[in-house]
């Protein structure tokens, strides 16, 4: 057993259900949101929790000295579901030690960072070494488009202000190498429902007269790509900028390679668009997933139903300078031009989120390296990385200050997966590094 008190409060914060997709968590949410303001206090923070129509925020300050910057350190606090339940090794919620790791939902998205960035700060406090003024902003609806938290931002403007803002929600490029993620993907997503006869039918009695929702759905998927794995939808590259050359450079130096990415991932081989290494697909290019799909029979045995409806639904990841509704209105448009005959189609837009750039020679870039290297006594690795943090281009927009993204999950995190876990040695590296970034961005 661990019996390091900061371990065990991490296990204390990853047994909180803090499942934000799911209505039946809404009690946990606050619960969780509760626990920060309370761990926060508990260290000399003045903390509280604001309501949106949506999830908690929760905003802590440190007492403010005028005479310092002010970092403002973003992260969430909400999990993604846990299901499917029985591919847990151990009960998401019951946070277990195995191997050096926290096994638990949410232990490396984002739970394990953001505590380790509060103790950080907490130690520093009691240390009387803190170099900056620092806002934490902890939100509730990462996990589900942030949707509430631009509004928040723009209320809270003033409150708000600070000189860098630094979030550790990204992965390392290899475990123990320090990482600093300069880009992350944009989103949009949709869902198409694919409508045919008015109840399903009999697929003897009109089948072949009669189209097929579920092959009208295939079809629709078939037709997103062509044989080359690039994204077919016209226009969806016009606003792509190219990798620059020293990005091919750094892609090309970086510790990870295509084997690495295939041996995490459980697959033979990569597959993707050709001309680009793994890496760079997954940072700096933008893709068309399908994320789910369904329509018809899923029962036991067969039954010969032509279904009335089918559905499936996408996420674009976006790179700059695409724009989430002008994606998703291409795809509506390559959507009804490929309608085969007899169905109908209806669409419903998910959440979107722009692609975000950090210029790693900027002054505030170069800080994050300096902290990155002298915590791990290595050259940090530049990152593209293909998530995406839909509030970063607004914290852009409305405070005008860059996001530092420093990576601490673990490339084997099994983030959104079973099994999610968070290695202890990263997340007392985390403390150390909140301390160091803090210090180099106080010179910047
Ligand atoms: N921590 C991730 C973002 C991330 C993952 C960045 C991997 C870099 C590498 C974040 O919690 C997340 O999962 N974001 C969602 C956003 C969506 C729900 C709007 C994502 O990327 O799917
Ligand atoms: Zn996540």
């Amino acid at each position: 057993m661990n019996t390091d008190p900061r371990v065990q409060e991490l296990l204390e914060f990853v047994a909180i259900p803090s499942v934000s997709a799911q209505a039946a968590h809404a009690v946990d949410m606050g619960r969780c949101a509760d626990w920060l303001v309370e761990k926060l206090r508990s260290l000399g923070l003045d903390a509280r929790r604001e309501e949106t129509a949506g999830n908690a925020v929760v905003v802590g300050k440190t007492p403010r000295d005028p005479a310092k910057k002010t970092v403002l350190i973003y992260g969430h606090y909400d999990v993604q579901p846990p299901e499917p339940l029985e591919l847990w090794t151990t009960p998401p919620f019951e946070p277990t030690i195995r191997e050096g790791r926290i096994f638990g939902r949410g232990s490396s998205d984002n739970k394990g960072q953001i505590l380790a960035h509060i103790l950080g700060v907490g130690e520093a406090l009691a240390e009387g070494t803190l170099p900056v003024n620092v806002i934490f902003l902890i939100e509730g609806e990462e996990e589900i488009g942030s949707k509430h938290l631009a509004g928040f931002l723009e209320k809270h403007r003033a409150e708000l202000a600070c000189d860098a803002i630094a979030i550790s929600d990204t992965g390392m490029a290899v475990d123990g190498y320090p990482t600093l993620s300069y880009g992350l993907r944009g989103i949009a997503t949709m869902e198409v429902r694919v409508h045919g006869p008015a109840q399903d039918l009999h697929s003897g009695i009109y089948g072949g007269a009669v189209a097929n929702p579920a092959t009208a759905a295939a079809r629709l998927i078939a037709s997103l790509h062509d044989t080359e794995s690039r994204v077919a939808i016209e226009g969806f590259y016009d606003q792509v900028k190219p990798l620059a050359e020293w990005e091919r450079q750094a892609a090309a130096e970086s510790p990870l390679t295509d084997a690495d990415i295939a041996r995490e991932a459980g697959v033979e081989e990569l597959a993707g668009e050709a001309g680009y290494s793994g890496m760079e697909r997954i940072g700096a290019r933008p893709t068309a997933e399908i994320n789910g799909l369904g329509g018809g029979y899923q029962g036991e045995g067969s039954k010969t139903v032509l279904p009335a409806h089918a559905f499936f639904k996408i996420s674009f990841r976006l790179v700059p300078d695409q724009k989430p509704d002008k994606i998703l209105a291409l795809a509506r448009r390559h959507f009804e031009k490929h309608r085969p005959r007899g169905v109908r189609l209806e669409f419903i837009d998910g959440h979107g989120g722009e692609p975000f750039m950090l210029d790693p020679i900027s002054p505030e870039g170069l800080a994050a390296r300096r902290a990155l290297e002298k915590v791990f006594g290595k050259k940090p690795a530049l990152m593209r990385e293909g998530g995406s943090i839909p509030i970063l281009t607004d914290f852009q927009r409305v405070l005008g200050r860059p996001a530092l993204l420093l990576a601490l999950a673990s490339p084997d995190a099994k983030a959104h997966a079973p099994d999610e876990n968070f290695p202890i040695e990263n997340f007392l590296l985390g403390i150390r590094l909140n301390k160091a970034v803090l210090e180099e961005l106080a010179k910047v």
